[in-house]
This record gives C-alpha cells, structure tokens and sequence, in this order.
C-alpha cells in the first residue's frame, strides 16, 4: 500500500441538506436525531450492554456466557452461546403471522415467477439440508455454491446454515479458472450449480465451468446440480446428482442444528492487493446480529414492505441484504435473476410497479446506466410506491443522487448512502432514514457501535475537513473472523497498520458536522461497478499468457463504471504483437478471471516506469490512463525515457 505516497485532496464540496421527510420519520423505527444520537452514544460508551440487549431480540438454543472477548485482532462475540442462522431466518417466524407471508418473490429474467412464503421456504430449506446431509456433507464441511439468481440459491445457503456446513458463492460471472482456485483454497466438498441462467435473453452455461474447475479439485466429492436453462449437459456418473432427482424426494423435516456463536457461516472470497484473492470468513451470531439489526434500521425495515436490493447473491451486498439480514426479521425479499435492461431499459421499473416495491437498493453504477438510457424509461412507470432508495459499492456522485432522488423517488424518498464492506458483514456508515439528514455525496454517520476515524498515516486524527484514512477503532459484532487458512495475511492486512484499529484501505474526510465523505480506496485495488477487483490479480492474469512478460494495471476514470481498467504490457521478444492480440489478451483474462476484469485499455510499451528499486510506478501510470499527461513527480523514476516511451504508445 502506498500510504506515505498518497496525499488525498477532496476537492467535493456540497451544501445541499435534506431533512428526513416529516411523514417518514413520524413512522419511521428511529424517528430522530436525538434518539440516534442517544442510542448511537449508547451502543459506543456501553458497547457489550448495547449489544447483549439486541441479542435478546434473535433466538438461541442456548445463551451467551460473554458478549464480547477482544484479543486484537481476534473477536469473539457472544461466546459460549448457541444459535443457528436459518432458524433465526424462518423457523422463528412460522409461528406467527408470518407463516403464509411471502419470504422471497422471485422473478427470471423470462418472465417466470415465483413466490415462496416462510413456510414454503422453511420446506425447501430442509428438503435441500437433508439432501447436503445425504451427499455427506457434515458441520463444518464447506460448500461452494456456483448458481444464477434463482430462489434455490437462497434456499441452499439456509440449508448449509441450517446443517453448519460453511457456504461460499463463487458469481456465475466468475470463470472456471477463478472457480478452481476458490474450491481448492477452501477445499469444498460440494459444489452447488444449475446447468446455467439467464442474462439478455442468452444463456449464461454454469456446469461446463464447474466441470472445467472440476478436473483439478480433489477435495469434492459430488455436484448438485439444479434445472435452470433445460439445456443438454454431461453429467459424470457419480459425482454429478440433479437437483430435482433428489432434493424434493428429501424430507421436510430437518430440525435446525444448534451452532456455537462463532461457527464460520461464510467464506466469501474478495480481491486484495497482493495476487490471490482473500477468503473473508463471517461468523454465525454476530454476523446475524449485524446483518438483521441494520437491515431493519437502516432500511426501515417493517412486516408490510416489499424491499429489493438488486445485487447479484455472489457479492456480500446480497448475503446481507438479500438474504439473511431480510428474513431474519420477516421481511419480503424480492429477487430478479437477470439484467436490467432486457427485454427493455425499463425492466426494474416495471418490477417496482408490478409488485409495488418500497424499498429498493442498487448500486451507483447502475444509477449512472439508468441516467444515460434516459428518463422516458422510469417515468413510463408507477413507481409511487417507492417510500425509501439506498445505495452501495462505491462512492455516488452528487450528480447521480440528485437524479435518483427526484427522478426515482419523486423528490420524496430519503436516500440511504451505505458504506461498508465484504468484511465489515454489515453496513457501517449510513444513514438512518427517519433521523439522519442527508447531503448529496455522504454516507454520513456511523451505525450503531462503529467508531470510525479519518488519521494521518501515524494514525492520529484529521481534523475536520482534512481527507485521511478511514479506520474503525472498535470491534462489531459482523466483523470479519479472518482469512481462511491465513490468519498472518489476516492481522497484517487489517490490523497492522493502526495497531488495536481496523484499516478499511479507504481514504475519507469527515466534515464539520460530522458527517463521513468516503474518498475511495488508497491501495491498489479497483472498484469497477462496485466491485474490487485487485491490480494484481489481473496483472497475474496477463502474465499467464505465454507472450507476455510483464504488466501492470491501473484504474483510471469512468462515467459508467466508476473506474475502468488500464493495463500497460510489455511483450516477451522484440517481435511486434499479432493483429487482434489486445482482443486475445481481453479474451484470456475473461478466461482467466471473468468479463469483469477485462482490460478497457492496453497498450504494449517497451518497459514499464520503475523506481531504482524495481518497483514500478503505478502512480505515473494512473496519472497517464486518465490524462494522458505525466506531471507529478517523476524524481524517483529510474529511466525517463520510458515515459516519453509510454505516450506514444496511446490505447
Ligand atoms: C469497498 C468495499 C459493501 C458491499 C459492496 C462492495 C467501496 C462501498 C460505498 C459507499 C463509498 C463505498 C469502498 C469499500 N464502497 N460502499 N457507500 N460509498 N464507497 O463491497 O467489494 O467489499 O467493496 O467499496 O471503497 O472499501 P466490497
């Protein structure tokens, strides 16, 4: 990370305030400022009663012994208890109105609908656990779950939490190569997949990539596979087994198994700096905890709304806030397996109408789609329904938000701005929607019980105003467990930095009021549509290809994106590349690592800028993929011809 390197400069200024509407905050959970600010002090200055007593709203098969023990890095919280996250999420609801409500409504992309209530879904949660259990999968086994968005994606992560088998969604965008090294990191023993889903009216094959991933993964022993596309598949004589050959043949009946607190629920694999991507192991009560307590505040969550979050499962965002934090307080998740603009621009509008959501969180990526295509799609809809809009993955452009609130939320909806992370598990800095005012650009204030900081590279604190790097001094209950199989990378990725603190790797500034603006991130790692992809991950891609012998990737500005993706390649030989090998290189990362990792830009240079000791410049080339100028500070640089070099070579 190049922290001492970084100066970051904010140069956002914004002064519009929104007040949280009247008629909203009169009905809202948490109606004001004063109550924030009394609770938030609370969950800060008292932090294990706080937390103890928000426990109490979940249900145990046996208490906690400790709320919390803090062993920096090393959090456990509620240890000694014994919980389990599926029945938290439905068994708990079955008796109460709750029973014939509707838990998720689904929609294909082709139109197809489903609608499961708590007691369908409690069903089909334990036929699919009895099945796990049948194909020996045991507590603690990990499953890796490879499927389009489908209600049996939903229903087979409640199943492995059902039965403490430890999930991990690979996104069916990921390719086989990427699915290989994720089974094998975590030595799955199933495979969860469906031949394939739908996105743009094509087929999107999942099972060729699981059998391609297959052939070099010894830990697994069978694939469950679902009927999605109805397309022909081999399926390998006892290893493969159809879903719908086994699954509704299992019992319904498989009683939830009581797990300790601290039991890994999750393995969710993110990009980071260095090469291979990190597995971030969630915990069981206080990723619950986290996940179902800021679901209800922070979306206002109550027991008539239909809320949709549009993310894909495979990214934390639906972990939370699709599934677990959404049922676990009885809500109705609505689910939507494919693009957003198929068959037309207007697809998410005409689901907001149809099935009148109130509750609708997307990403500012998406905004920024939806702006270019135009207003005549949104407004050829009822979207009236729509009392509350929220946003994640990346920092949302005044622009954007304006759009979103007026244009979306007819100027009445609040807009939540979430800031958080696959390893935080849950929502950090936000919003509340009924108490917090809002200003185009900022998350605003901390949850419940985050003690966020913006501190110079010493870590002592900016003042107001300054920009600096963001840490969190408190454990949470949803924080991450650790890196599985590499709790070293854990404590000297997180924790080391700011000993005692959490390093987000965000660069943020807090203003005078107190309110959070989040900068982006400082190492060296991309947010493409609100996903982070690491720079080195891709650079390893590139050089797999035989006739490259070095690269280097940046992020440089995008309108739609966020950030789009540089790579500057030096070539093995003296010989020119082919024609089309731009298109070929493309092609082999998409194999490599998946199409949302593909370069936007290559250009083939002789050598790359390096300091005297090798490292090499991403500064100057970032500063070059987004200007096309270099005019910092080239002092360090070790050979300045290979600048002027670089120019020439335009994309
Ligand atoms: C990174 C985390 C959290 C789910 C989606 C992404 C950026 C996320 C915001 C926001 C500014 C944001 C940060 C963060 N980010 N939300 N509201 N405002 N930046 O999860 O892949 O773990 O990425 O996304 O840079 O560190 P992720």
């Amino acid at each position: 990370m190049s922290k001492s390197s970084i100066d970051i400069e904010s140069v956002l200024k914004e002064a519009r305030v929104f007040e949280p509407p009247k008629e909203f905050a009169a009905q809202a959970h948490i109606g004001s400022l004063e109550e924030y600010e009394r609770l938030y002090r609370q969950s800060v200055d008292e932090p294990e009663a706080f937390w103890a007593e928000q426990a109490e709203t979940l249900h145990w098969f046996r208490k906690w012994d400790r709320v919390l023990d803090w062993d920096p890095p090393h959090a456990k919280w509620f240890a000694g208890g014994q919980i389990n996250v599926s029945d938290n999420c439905l068994d708990r609801h079955l008796t109460t109105h709750r029973k014939n409500k509707a838990a998720i409504i689904w929609e294909g992309e082709p139109g197809d609908q489903r609608v499961l209530t708590y007691d369908m879904l409690h069903a089909e949660v334990c036929r699919c656990a009895n099945t796990l259990k049948a194909l020996g999968v045991a507590q603690g086994d990990r499953v890796i779950v490879y499927m389009p968005m489908v209600p049996e994606l939903a229903i087979t992560l409640l199943a492995c939490a059902r039965i403490g088998a430890t999930h991990s969604v690979v996104f069916g965008g990921f390719s086989a190569q990427a699915l290989e090294d994720r089974i094998n990191d975590c030595e799955a023993k199933l495979v969860v997949t469906a031949d394939g889903g739908w996105r743009r009216g094509k087929e999107v094959a999942l099972k060729p990539q699981v059998d391609a991933a297959l052939e070099k993964c010894s830990s697994v022993d069978h694939c469950l596979v679902l009927k999605r596309t109805g397309s022909d598949l081999p399926m390998v004589e006892g290893r493969d087994v159809w879903w719908h050959d086994v699954v509704p043949a299992a019992s319904a009946d498989c009683p939830a198994e009581p797990l300790d607190s601290e039991h890994p629920l999750y393995i969710l694999y993110t990009s980071g700096t260095t090469g291979k991507p990190k597995g971030i192991v969630h915990s069981t009560a206080g990723y619950l905890l986290g996940a179902s307590l800021s679901a209800k505040y922070v979306f206002d969550l109550k027991d008539e709304d239909t809320y949709w979050c549009t993310a894909d499962i495979g990214w934390v965002t639906g972990h939370s806030y699709i599934v677990y934090g959404i049922l676990a307080n009885g809500a109705t998740t609505v689910m939507y397996e494919g693009a957003p603009n198929h068959p037309g621009p207007d697809r998410f509008w005409d689901i907001v109408e149809r099935y009148r959501v109130n509750i609708f969180y997307t990403a500012p990526t998406a905004i920024r789609a939806f702006i270019k295509w135009g207003n005549e799609w949104p407004e050829k809809h009822d979207l009236s329904s729509l009392r509350l809009l929220g946003s994640v993955g990346e920092p949302i452009n005044p622009e954007a938000w304006m759009w979103y609130r007026s244009v979306i939320g007819g100027d009445r909806c609040p807009i939540v701005d979430t800031w958080w992370q696959t390893e935080t598990g849950s929502i950090m800095i936000t919003p509340l929607p009924g108490a917090i005012p809002t200003t185009p650009g900022t998350a605003t204030r901390p949850f419940f019980g985050v003690v966020a900081e913006v501190v110079d590279k010493d870590g002592n604190a900016e003042p107001p105003e300054k920009g600096g790097f963001l840490v969190l001094r408190k454990p949470w209950p949803s924080m991450l467990r650790n890196i599985w199989g590499d709790p070293e990378r854990y404590e000297k990725q997180y924790w080391s930095d700011y000993p005692g603190s959490y390093f987000t790797g965000d660069g943020a500034r807090q203003d005078a009021a107190g309110n959070f603006w989040i900068m982006g991130r400082v190492d060296d790692v991309i947010n493409v549509s609100g996903h982070r992809l690491g720079t080195m991950e891709i650079e390893s891609a590139l050089v797999s290809h035989p006739r490259v012998a070095e690269a280097a990737v940046v992020g440089r500005p995008d309108d739609l994106k966020g950030q789009a993706i540089s790579a500057f390649v030096t070539l093995e030989g003296s010989a020119a590349p082919p024609p089309n090998f731009k298109d070929e290189l493309r092609a082999h990362v998409t194999k490599e690592i998946g199409a949302i990792a593909k370069p936007d830009d290559i250009r083939f240079t002789d050598a790359l800028p390096k300091t005297r000791s090798g490292k090499i410049m991403r500064r100057l080339l970032k500063e070059l993929a987004s200007s096309g100028e270099v005019k910092g500070d080239t002092t360090t640089l070790e050979d300045f011809s290979v600048i002027a070099q670089l120019k020439e070579s335009e994309e």
